[in-house]
């Protein structure tokens, strides 16, 4: 009976740390590498965290070139993290580049 109760009790300990772990290796943002619909949902899920928020400046209205748009995404910009191709595939960068560049300025909120 002792050890019937104590192989459960491993069981839930492996549960406990097994869950906390897939989780981690999860993507910390929802999509996945390869797996993005198109250039505005990277942006709304990625860059709008800091972009729409005043973390970073400003980048939609300003036409910034498509290839400058890549190249700040790959290699990050002081403040700002690099995102790899494993994150954001070389398409969906593409596209979010096009995207980012025809979008008109973000209206200001109140
Ligand atoms: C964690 C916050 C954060 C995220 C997420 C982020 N950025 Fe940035 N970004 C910044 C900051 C801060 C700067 C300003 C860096 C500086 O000049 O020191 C910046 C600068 C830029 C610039 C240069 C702007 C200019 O005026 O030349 C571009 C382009 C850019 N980001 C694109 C993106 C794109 C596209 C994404 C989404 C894939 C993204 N950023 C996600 C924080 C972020």
């Amino acid at each position: 009976m002792f050890s019937s109760m104590t192989s459960s009790a491993v069981k839930g300990i492996a549960v406990a740390v097994g869950l906390p772990l897939a989780l981690l290796s999860a993507p910390v943002f929802a999509g996945e590498g390869g797996n993005w619909k198109d250039g505005a949902e990277v942006y709304a899920k990625i860059c709008a965290y800091c972009h729409d928020a005043g973390v970073g400046p400003v980048i939609k209205g300003r036409q910034l070139p498509p290839e400058y748009i890549s190249l700040v995404v790959r290699q990050g910009l002081r403040a700002m993290p690099a995102f790899r191709s494993s994150f954001i595939d070389d398409k969906a960068l593409q596209a979010l580049g096009e995207y980012i560049s025809k979008s008109p300025a973000p209206t200001v909120k109140p």
